[in-house]
């Protein structure tokens, strides 16, 4: 079977800026103010430093105010919450994200639960987890929002349909089992322990990969039909000494089976961005109050 179809994460991530950019400009002609995104890098970590030019660039791009706090990799956890407590105090910062893996001297749960909840545009403080648990309207962690876009791109209703998780991480796996809860699965988190963990996955109709082991997933996992979105970066040896990027799925044996999956790049990776520009646009509605 290869009448598969390939989801196009570049493609959406655009759809969804557009409309982030569309209602920061709705914003900003119905009450006169433009959201803003504060972030915060502590360090040179390389990667680290690619993603907040992105997220800077993306959030300009979109109509928003972005203000970058870059501090040295010596900056003392006084410091960091120094600057935290400066952004959660300043009416113009409707989000607050600050970039990990912070260095090992600064305590990230500590860091990460001073931020003030209704400008957590990353949605780890354990106030929003609880709001997305009990059903509140809240800030949801990005990559878990993107992932869930993804797979109603090629299904609108997913209702009833068996969906395995792989992993159970904050950041990705317990976020879209709570998702994907909200959406009517039936929900497994299958994780390093799960026994059997091969035939869990082949009864899924939904699988979402996000577990960090290069393609785990193998062709003769998939159930025929199913969505399979993979949510694993992961750099590996590839020819001429050069590393290459692949997913958590191995893509071409899982491509013949399934209905519908996601490519490493250009799958998942592109919608993180896209759904923090639109976490911020929703932290300054929940922050002013502005219904929708
Ligand atoms: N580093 C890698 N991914 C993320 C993310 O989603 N949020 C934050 N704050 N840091 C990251």
């Amino acid at each position: 079977m290869t009448n598969h179809r390939v989801i196009d994460g570049k493609a959406i991530a655009a759809e969804v800026r557009e409309g982030v950019a569309r209602e920061v400009a709705r914003l900003e002609s119905a009450y006169g103010f433009r959201p803003g995104l504060a972030v915060v890098l502590v360090g040179e970590d390389p990667a680290s430093k690619v993603y907040v030019k992105n997220k800077g660039e993306q959030t300009k791009a979109s109509g928003m105010n972005s203000w970058e706090h870059k501090l040295p990799a010596e900056a003392s956890e006084a410091e960091v919450l120094a600057i935290v407590d400066k952004l959660n105090r300043d009416p113009a910062v409707n989000g607050i994200l600050v970039q990990l893996p912070l260095p090992k001297h600064v305590n990230a749960e500590k860091v990460l639960n001073t931020i003030d909840p209704d400008k957590d545009v990353d949605g780890f403080h354990p106030v929003n987890v609880g709001r997305l648990w009990v059903g509140e309207r809240t800030l949801v962690p990005c990559t878990p929002t993107g992932s869930v876009i993804l797979a109603k791109s090629v299904a609108p209703s997913l209702a009833g349909m068996n969906a395995v998780v792989i992993g159970r991480s904050n950041i990705v796996g317990k976020p879209v089992a709570a998702l994907l809860l909200r959406e009517n699965c039936t929900v497994t988190v299958a994780h390093s322990r799960t026994r059997n963990i091969q035939s869990v996955v082949k009864g899924a109709d939904l699988v979402v990969a996000a577990v960090g082991i290069p393609e785990m997933v193998r062709g003769d996992w998939v159930k025929p039909g199913a969505i399979v979105i993979d949510v694993g970066i992961n750099r590996v040896p590839g020819e001429a000494g050069k590393t290459k990027l692949v997913g958590d799925v191995a893509y071409d044996e899982c491509a013949r089976v399934a209905g519908a999956i996601t490519p490493v790049p250009g799958g998942v990776g592109p919608m993180t961005i896209a759904c923090l520009l639109q976490n911020t646009v929703e932290a300054a509605k929940i922050q002013r109050g502005i219904k929708g």
